[in-house]
């Protein structure tokens, strides 16, 4: 007697392949949210055990995202906070805010990437708030999506740490 044969079934379409792209990129999406959700928790919990009020904290890409949900929690912990970005726009929406509920922030127009926009603005930090206690050194954006379709290009300035040391690569602005 012949053994019955096993069919099985491969989908070498053009739409399979899409909907597992589509898939690959929902769960990069879904691990970068879990893991900034992890970043934000693990800050907070460390900033617990130093005294960070009357701290100066510069944060920057401090406008949206990550970085203004930081300033939030090191403003309302009593630190003095400055940020930075590149729309000015973005910003005054952030002075407004804290302006509303009573609070100060110091936001400064500088794109990282430009060595001398860094210097200005780590002087504006320093000569209206005072010298700078903790940098969150923010400002970038995540970029996800199927290799193939290459949508992760490099910038081409990159920019330094402003503590000094290792270079780091600035990457576009996000799509959102
Ligand atoms: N969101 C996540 O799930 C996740 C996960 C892991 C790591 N991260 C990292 O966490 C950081 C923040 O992510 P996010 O999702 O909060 O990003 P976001 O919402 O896009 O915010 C990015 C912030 O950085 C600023 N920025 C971008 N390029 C800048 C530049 N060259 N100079 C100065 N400011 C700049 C943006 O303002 P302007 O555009 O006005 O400059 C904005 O304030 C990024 O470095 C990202 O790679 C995020």
């Amino acid at each position: 007697m012949r053994p019955a044969k096993l069919s099985v079934q491969t989908d070498h379409t053009t739409g399979g392949f899409e909907m597992r792209s589509k898939l690959n990129t929902m769960a990069s999406a879904a691990a970068a949210v879990v893991g900034a959700a992890a970043l934000a928790r693990y800050l907070v919990r460390n900033s617990r055990c130093v005294d960070i009020a009357g701290k100066v904290v510069l944060i920057t890409g401090g406008s949206r995202g990550l970085g203004l949900v930081l300033a939030r929690e090191f403003a309302s912990r009593g630190s003095r906070v400055a940020i930075c970005a590149r729309h000015e726009r973005e910003l005054e929406h952030v002075r407004e805010e804290f302006s509303e509920q009573g609070k100060h922030v110091l936001a400064v127009t500088c794109d990282v990437g430009v060595r001398a926009e860094v210097g200005r603005m780590v002087q504006t930090v320093r000569e209206q708030l005072g010298p700078i206690g903790i940098l969150v050194n923010n400002a970038g954006a995540i970029v996800w999506g199927p290799r193939k379709t290459k949508i992760w290009k490099p910038s081409k300035t990159p920019c330094r740490q402003i503590s000094g040391g290792r270079s780091m690569r600035s990457l576009p602005s996000s799509t959102k």
